[in-house]
Parts: structure tokens; C-alpha cells; sequence
């Protein structure tokens, strides 16, 4: 599968390396075909990563991930394009989270709609999953890291690009079927958004941004 990484942060390159160690052909996206971030990463990959912009990336993408900044990741989608995203699964990672006052953040959007929503908008024909918002980007790629049972969510409009995505945070991270819960359609994208801020409370509550929910029932 040739998978495009939108995003040059430390979720991107976690993202991508993981993909990239299983075997896959990732193109790291960018604002600037010459990214130094993205270049470093290149030269990580043994040959294996390629970089370019948001739109070199998602050309020949089967499968895109978007990991960009909250406030860019409608400007990035659009420069990716509407029509190379056209058909293919979009996994958002991405929180709408508004640093520009200082810490802790505020949310761009909420309650009534959600950044999950928005970049479906925006991308009409694309399949939507937002998913992995909710933890550390080291716990995405590994939740064998936390011990116990402790969740991530997916949520989406389309039910098969949701199993799909289901099939790959498992197949490609290690997520076991129990722990990944369905929440339904993107709408769903609100509520994962809005436990951000309980989220950077406790990471500098407990120390560490390694943990994650448990849900009992
Ligand atoms: N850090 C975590 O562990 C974690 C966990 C869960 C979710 N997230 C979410 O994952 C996303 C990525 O986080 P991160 O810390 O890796 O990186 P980040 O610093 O939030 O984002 C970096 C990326 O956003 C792009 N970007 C920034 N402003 C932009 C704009 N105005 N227009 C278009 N693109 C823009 C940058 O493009 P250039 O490459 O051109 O600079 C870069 O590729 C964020 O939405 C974050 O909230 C993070």
C-alpha cells in the first residue's frame, strides 16, 4: 500500500516510520516540497520514505493519514486536493486545538461540529475516519506500551472505511479488536475532540503523556 503522511510533526514521523518498518512506500507531506523536517525523517528511512507537498503526497496515496497542526489541517486537506483525496480513506489524528493565548489551549470548534466534520465537508467524496486524537502519538503506534485494556475510537460516515481502518490500527499498530469501540459517524468526531482538554490537564496531572482511557461498563 503507498501511504501519505500529511503532517511533518512528531505524530507524522511516528506515523510513517511505524509504516514504514512494516514494509509500505510513505510520502511525507509538507507545505514546501523541501521540507528540512520532512528531509530528516527521509533520511531515516533507508531509501524507503519520500517527501514532497501535501499534494505530491497524496497523488499516488492509497490511503492518506492527516497529521497536521489543528488550525492548518483545513488549508492542508485543500492544498492536498479535493480530487487526488477523491475515493480514498482519509485518517484524521488531528485536535482542533487553538494555541495562539498560551496554555492551555482552546478548542477552534466544538459542541455543534467538530474538525473531524469539517474536513469531511471539505472533502465530500473522501472517507473520513478520525481516529488516534485521543493518545500520545508513541501510544498510537504501540498501545502495548500502556498495560491493561484502554480504548481508541473510530468514527465516521462510511460503516466499511471504518471496519477498514478498524482492520489497520490493528494490523498495522497492534490495537486488539476489544479495545477499538465504533462510535458511528463523523459526528462522533465531537465528543473524541472534546476530551482534549481533560486529556492535557491530566498529562501534566499525572506527568506523562503516556496513558489512556478505560472504559467500564
Ligand atoms: N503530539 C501528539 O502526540 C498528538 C496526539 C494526538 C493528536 N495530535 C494531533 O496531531 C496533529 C499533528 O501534531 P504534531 O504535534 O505532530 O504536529 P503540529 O506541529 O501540530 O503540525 C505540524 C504540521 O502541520 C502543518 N501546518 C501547520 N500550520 C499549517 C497551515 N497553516 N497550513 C497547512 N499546514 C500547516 C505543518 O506543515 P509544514 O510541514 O509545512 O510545516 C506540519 O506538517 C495535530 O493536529 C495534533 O493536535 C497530536
Amino acid at each position: 500500500v503507498t501511504i501519505a503522511v500529511l503532517g511533518t510533526g512528531a505524530v507524522g514521523r511516528t506515523i510513517a516510520s511505524k509504516l514504514v518498518e512494516l514494509g509500505h512506500d510513505v510520502i511525507m507531506g509538507s507545505r514546501t516540497r523541501d521540507s528540512d523536517k520532512a528531509a530528516e525523517w527521509v533520511r531515516t528511512t533507508d531509501g524507503r520514505g519520500a517527501q514532497g507537498t501535501f499534494a505530491d503526497a497524496a497523488g499516488p496515496a492509497d490511503v492518506v493519514f492527516n497529521c497536521t497542526s489543528g488550525v492548518g489541517s483545513l488549508a492542508a486537506v485543500e492544498l492536498a486536493g479535493r480530487d487526488r483525496l477523491r475515493r480514498k480513506i482519509l485518517i484524521d489524528v488531528s485536535n482542533p486545538l487553538d494555541f495562539s493565548r498560551g496554555m492551555p489551549p482552546s478548542l477552534t470548534v466544538c459542541n455543534t461540529d467538530s474538525l473531524g466534520e469539517q474536513i469531511q465537508r471539505a472533502l465530500p467524496e473522501t472517507k473520513v475516519v478520525k481516529t488516534l486524537n485521543t493518545v500520545n502519538h508513541l501510544v498510537m503506534v504501540d498501545p502495548l506500551r500502556i498495560p491493561g485494556d484502554h480504548v481508541i475510537y473510530v468514527a465516521g460516515n462510511d460503516a466499511g472505511a471504518r471496519a477498514q481502518v478498524a482492520g489497520w490500527l490493528g494490523d498495522w499498530f497492534g490495537w486488539k479488536p476489544g479495545s477499538i469501540i465504533d462510535l458511528g459517524d463523523i459526528t462522533a468526531a465531537r465528543g473524541t475532540e472534546m476530551v482534549l482538554p481533560l486529556w492535557i490537564r491530566l498529562m501534566s496531572t499525572l506527568g506523562t503523556p503516556v496513558f489512556n482511557f478505560t472504559i467500564a461498563r
